[in-house]
């Protein structure tokens, strides 16, 4: 029970890596609020039926006054937050395309979730995690930034800027003891991409050096490492989680 006693609140945690994120904060003894656009209840009570404490929140992390009332609530629930993982994005909806196709709507949109929702999440609770002078920020990226990747512009540049925020955050919060870091998974078999089909698990395997898919409880650890003690000495940095196929 490395969390006893913390607060998290993961965006995107209705379903996909964002809920296996929740319920492994939840076993190491975390209370969660799960917020997502779609329906959060499954997946907190999927916690509270395993004893754990959660909370569920169905807020758009793309609009201002949710993201206010997303981390009152969780205040108002359990007392503190002490980490926050902003895994939410369009991703799995993303309908591949060359970049000449994708319109100016489908940009601003993508954009208006996948890089100014976390600067929403961050702006609602860093003013109290810089108040109890500690916190945990994670923000999701992908192996995608470091390679460069067809069909998905839009997506691909979104996780760049989730590399530059995390980046200039950890050096603005640094000074108030709050960890800024991020997580770069390679592709993962989330529902998203069980529906999507397995013919780009397929490629990514054959690079990958680590010979296996690779499924969202295997993003779990890094997590958990990210979100505990044991990394309170690290800020600014992106954990590549790909199986090897990405370097930096
Ligand atoms: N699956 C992969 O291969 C992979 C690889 C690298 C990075 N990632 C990243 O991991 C995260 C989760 O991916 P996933 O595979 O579970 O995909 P997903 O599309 O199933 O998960 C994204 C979640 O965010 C939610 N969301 C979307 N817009 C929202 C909004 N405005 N407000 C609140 N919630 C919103 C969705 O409803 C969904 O539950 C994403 O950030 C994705 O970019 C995924």
């Amino acid at each position: 029970m490395r969390l006893k006693d913390k607060v998290a609140i993961v965006t995107g945690a209705a379903q996909g890596i964002g809920a296996a994120y929740a319920r492994g904060l939840a076993r190491e003894g975390a209370a969660v609020a799960v917020v997502d656009i779609l329906d959060p209840n499954p997946t907190a009570k999927a916690i509270q039926d395993s004893g754990g404490k959660a909370l569920a929140l169905k807020i758009d992390v793309s609009d201002e006054k949710q993201t206010q009332e997303m981390a009152n609530k969780t205040l108002d629930t359990f007392g503190r937050v002490d980490i926050l993982i902003n895994n939410a994005a369009i991703y799995g909806t993303i309908v591949r395309k060359k970049f000449e196709e994708i319109t100016v709507e489908e940009w601003d949109k993508l954009y208006s979730v996948n890089v100014k929702g976390i600067f929403l999440c961050v702006k609602a609770v860093a003013p109290h995690m810089k108040a109890q002078q500690s916190g945990k920020i994670i923000n999701a990226t992908s192996s995608t930034f470091f390679k460069g990747n067809e069909d998905f512009l839009h997506y691909v540049s979104s996780k760049g800027a989730v590399v530059a925020m995390t980046r200039s955050l950890a050096r603005e919060l640094g000074e108030y003891n709050i960890n800024v870091n991020a997580i770069a998974p390679g592709q993962t078999l989330s529902e998203a991409n069980l529906k999507r089909g397995d013919k780009v698990d397929s490629n990514s395997l054959r690079i990958r050096l680590l010979k296996r898919r690779l499924y969202p409880e295997d993003l779990v650890g890094t997590i958990i490492y990210l979100s505990s003690p044991d990394s309170d000495m690290m800020t600014g940095q992106v954990l590549l989680v790909d199986g090897g196929t990405a370097f930096h």
